[in-house]
């Protein structure tokens, strides 16, 4: 179960010394740091001060002149990619001159935040509040797994030759740049090929690491078509390893094309968040909302159903009445719009409509009603939904849509809202909201996700705090989880030790 600390904020103003108090420190503390306690996650930015809102006025008001390198369509240039790579000599750096590397890394991921906050924002269509802390998770990222270079016995383990990260598109930093540096730490090199919709935000974040002094041959970005040279690219025999971060068809894909791939995935999830009398229904309402509809919807984290517990299930009770008034206030008064406008609290949809996506916007199945009704109301611009009265088993119960619908179910007790939580086959994120330590206790013994929260919202993950990784269908791979201590460990091979002299 993890339990909610929220990162401190950051007044940008004063950033340098912010960054000077998370990097700078002598290699002792460092040290010390591999042990947990001392480790201090970068801090957002507080958007209650002035001086922070017009620092973010100022970098998201215009678009950037974005001019992305050209995508190579031939395999063979694929070839030429992979081959510099295998030949790096990144493996052979002592693993101290890695970690030294990695927190230069965190350094210049801080100094680029403005320019990340802008290409984000206009590229990828976030908000600045939801842009800015995946800026600090990618600096985080970078400051602790350099810590978890330190740890690794070179007698032991062997880096991966190449590694090649093909992260989504949702979170245009973090992961694509998290998956990056936790294979640089362990000593391989990485070719990255980033999402087509958000290939700017990725250039912007490789070119950061680069200034950090991580060579160009250790750390490649390609854009590939998703033909030839893209399966070239997961083919190539000196990759030894793929992270894909994305849908359970694409690791089937990669699988069908190579059995014996080394995959470290993150796939799909439908995730829920359980409500019971016993929670308190502002937080929850907010939590709900919060979880639901950040990003549109549009994260594999994201809350698609709401389970309401007894009373709190029943429109009729004063519980009941009170939470679906709360929320429907809530839902409605999001402000839908683009991530430049600062008053914006949900963006737009990224990319094309998927089918799945369409029909949950727009049709009910047998039993269901629109509590809000979702409406378009621009180009990739929806204002969010919720459905009443989603059945167990029924379609929008088992389909994970990836947008700004959420569907509400009903429970008589908390044992059937965690059966009900449990009966899908994946298990990425889920919450409980709840104040009483017995109902606590029992959801979270019996809850099958990845990542439990409880009275917390179920999204934002946090490094090192709150690892993030699923169970069940929503992971491939040995399943440790980025931000946390075994992620770096995956990107190599093992020797028994009981063959060490
Ligand atoms: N790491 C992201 C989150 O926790 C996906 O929301």
């Amino acid at each position: 179960v993890v339990a909610d600390t929220p990162r401190r904020p950051q007044d940008r103003s004063a950033e340098a010394s912010a960054v000077a108090r998370s990097c700078h420190l002598t290699s002792e503390e460092r040290h010390l740091r591999t042990d947990g306690p001392a480790f201090h996650n970068e801090p957002d930015t507080d958007p209650s001060l002035p001086a922070n809102r017009a620092w973010a006025r100022r970098a998201v008001a215009a678009p950037p002149a974005v001019v992305t390198e050209p995508e190579l369509t031939d395999p063979a240039a694929v070839d030429v990619v992979v081959e510099r790579a295998a030949a790096s000599t990144w493996r052979h750096q002592e693993p101290a001159e890695r970690a030294r590397l990695l927190r230069e890394a965190a350094r210049s991921l801080a100094a680029a935040r403005t320019e990340l906050l802008t290409t984000m924002v206009h590229e990828a269509g976030k908000t600045v509040t939801e842009a800015d802390p995946e800026i600090s998770e990618s600096i985080d990222f970078a400051a602790y797994y350099a810590d978890r270079a330190l740890e690794l016995p070179p007698q032991r383990f062997t880096p991966d030759r190449v590694v090649v990260v093909t992260p989504p598109w949702n979170f245009p930093a973090a992961i694509p740049l998290g998956g990056c540096l936790a294979a640089l730490a362990a000593g391989a090199a990485v070719v990255i090929k980033p999402a087509p919709q958000v290939r700017a935000c990725a250039e912007v974040g490789v070119a950061a690491l680069h200034r950090a002094g991580i060579p160009a041959d250790a750390l490649q970005l390609v854009h590939t078509d998703e033909a030839a040279a893209g399966r070239r690219l997961i083919t190539h025999p000196a990759v030894e390893r793929v992270v894909l971060t994305g849908a359970s068809e694409t690791a089937a894909l990669f699988r069908s094309w190579r059995p014996d791939l080394g995959l470290v995935a993150e796939t799909s999830g439908k995730n829920a968040l359980v409500i019971t009398p016993a929670a308190d229904p502002d937080l929850a309402v907010a939590d709900l909302v919060r979880s639901a509809f950040g990003h549109a919807g549009q994260k594999c984290s994201a809350a698609s159903l709401a389970i309401l517990v007894g009373s709190m299930a029943d429109p009729r009770s004063r519980v009941g009445t009170r939470f679906r008034r709360q929320l429907v206030d809530a839902v409605t008064t999001l402000r839908v719009g683009h991530g430049s406008d600062l008053a914006t609290t949900m963006g737009p949809l990224v990319g094309e409509l998927s089918p799945k996506l369409e029909r949950a916007l727009t049709t009910l199945d047998d039993g269901e009603s629109w509590l809000v009704p979702p409406r378009r109301v621009g180009e990739a611009l929806w204002t969010p939904g919720v459905r009443d009265g989603v059945a167990p088993g029924s379609w929008f119960h088992r389909t994970e849509c990836f947008g700004p619908v959420l569907g509400l179910m009903t429970a008589g007790s908390l044992e059937e809202a965690v059966a009900l939580q449990n009966a899908t086959r994946f298990g990425l994120t889920g919450g409980l909201h709840s104040l009483d330590a017995d109902e606590i206790a029992r959801w979270s013994s019996a809850v099958e996700v990845g990542n439990a929260y409880v009275n917390r919202h179920i999204t934002g993950a946090i490094v090192q705090r709150q690892s993030f990784g699923g169970w069940k269908g929503s992971v491939v791979g040995p399943g440790a989880k980025p931000g946390g201590p075994n992620y770096v460990a995956q990107f190599g091979s093992w020797g028994d030790p009981s063959e060490l002299p």
